[in-house]
């Protein structure tokens, strides 16, 4: 089924019966798209003020908003039963959110869960990498977009690759793998660090993703300031290493390339000039408990007061989660002129 052809067009006999069967074991939505990716922020918080991600002055929520881990553990229990697989832990900054390794090892626990990753900025990651990878986490995300401290001090508002770059030490000697490092590609800016963090990912063991600037940040977004994954893919072949397409999952949202030397890989995710919403298996729980369809979702469920109450009806969890797929529009529209921008910004989503 093409993710272009809606389910309920087909027009079968039938067909809602065996739509709802269907629902009853998996989370599918109307394009025929099945989600076993859940990406949990744990805070809206964070300790830097990218300039693409979030404004200066933010007035964060009150931490009572906040799921907590048993909030968090119950709802992924309900997922995984309805074929969730992946959990992804984002925030804001995930590591500001006290003792994650703690939410770590509850969800490796939860039957059918068989992949827990985090993706950090790694400002706190020197202290925590022991304690996470002992918790079960392996999969490793960390964003950096300049090594060169002003640059990085420019783009993020605040100081402290230095200890990025020991988060990172941290994590490999942890054990780790993969570690992904992910840069986002500004135009104007990003063609002065795509060298330096190729060079840099290659010398370490890093797999390197480019991300193309997309408008879910605090500032005025112009697809002029997009630098687009085929310069940057250019410009690495040119001046770094010569790239060959490598194979990649179809779900995943990078497009990876190998050096031809085998010096590793190096992935762009090209969500404005190669939008990947036809294979897209994502869904979003927010810090303060809704249910976001997309990235780019205009419209959010409640299930914190669900998860609230005493015992949770579980049921009534999985048919808002249900329904929350179901109505996941085709894409995100980012190239129409019909785009709408939502009204919360990345770090109140969850990256
Ligand atoms: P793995 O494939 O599990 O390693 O993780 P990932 O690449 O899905 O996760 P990561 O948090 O590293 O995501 C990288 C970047 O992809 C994010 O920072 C976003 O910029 C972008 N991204 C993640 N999810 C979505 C999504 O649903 N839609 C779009 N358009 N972009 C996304
Ligand atoms: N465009 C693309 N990626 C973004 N991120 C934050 N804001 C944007 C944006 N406007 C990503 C960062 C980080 C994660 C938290 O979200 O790369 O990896
Ligand atoms: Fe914080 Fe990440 Fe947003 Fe930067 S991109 S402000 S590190 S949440």
């Amino acid at each position: 089924m093409s993710a272009r052809t809606p389910l309920r067009l087909a027009g079968e006999a039938g067909f809602q019966s065996a739509i709802e069967n269907l629902q009853s074991k998996i989370l599918i939505d109307s394009f025929g798209r099945v989600h076993n990716n859940l990406r949990v922020s744990v805070t809206d918080r964070c300790n830097l003020r990218c300039t693409y991600c979030m404004p200066e002055d933010v007035t964060f929520r009150d931490r009572s908003e906040l799921l907590t881990f048993e909030e968090i553990a119950t709802f992924v229990r309900v997922a995984a039963a309805l074929g969730v697989n992946k959990v992804r832990l984002t925030g804001g900054e995930p590591l500001m959110r006290k003792e994650l390794h703690k939410l770590v090892r509850l969800l490796v626990a939860v039957p059918g869960i068989t992949d827990v990753g985090l993706t950090t900025n790694g400002i706190l990651l020197e202290e925590q990498a022991g304690a996470l990878f002992d918790a079960g986490l392996r999969r490793l995300n960390v964003s950096l977009d300049a090594l060169d401290p002003g640059r990085f001090r420019e783009l993020t508002r605040r100081n402290g690759v230095e200890k990025v770059l020991a988060g990172l030490a941290a994590a490999k000697r942890a054990g780790f793998a993969p570690i992904k490092l992910n840069a986002v590609a500004i135009r104007g800016f990003a063609e002065h660090d795509v060298i330096p963090l190729a060079r840099y990912c290659r010398d370490h063991g890093f797999e390197l993703r480019f991300i193309e600037y997309m408008p879910i940040g605090a500032e005025a977004w112009e697809r002029d300031k997009v630098f687009f994954a085929a310069e940057i893919l250019d410009l690495i072949g040119r001046e770094v290493g010569a790239l060959v397409p490598a194979n990649h999952d179809p779900s995943a949202p990078a497009l990876d390339y190998a050096y031809r030397d085998g010096g590793g890989t190096v992935g762009v995710i090209a969500s404005v000039s190669r939008p990947f919403c036809a294979q897209c298996n994502r869904i979003r729980l927010t810090a303060d408990g809704k249910l976001r369809n997309c990235l780019f979702a205009l419209d959010e469920t409640d299930v914190r007061g669900l998860l609230r109450d005493s015992p949770v009806p579980e049921s009534a969890v999985a048919d808002a989660l249900r329904r929350s797929v179901w109505a996941k529009r085709e894409g995100h529209e980012i190239n129409a002129a019909t785009f709408v921008k939502p009204d919360r910004t990345m770090h109140a989503i969850g990256g």
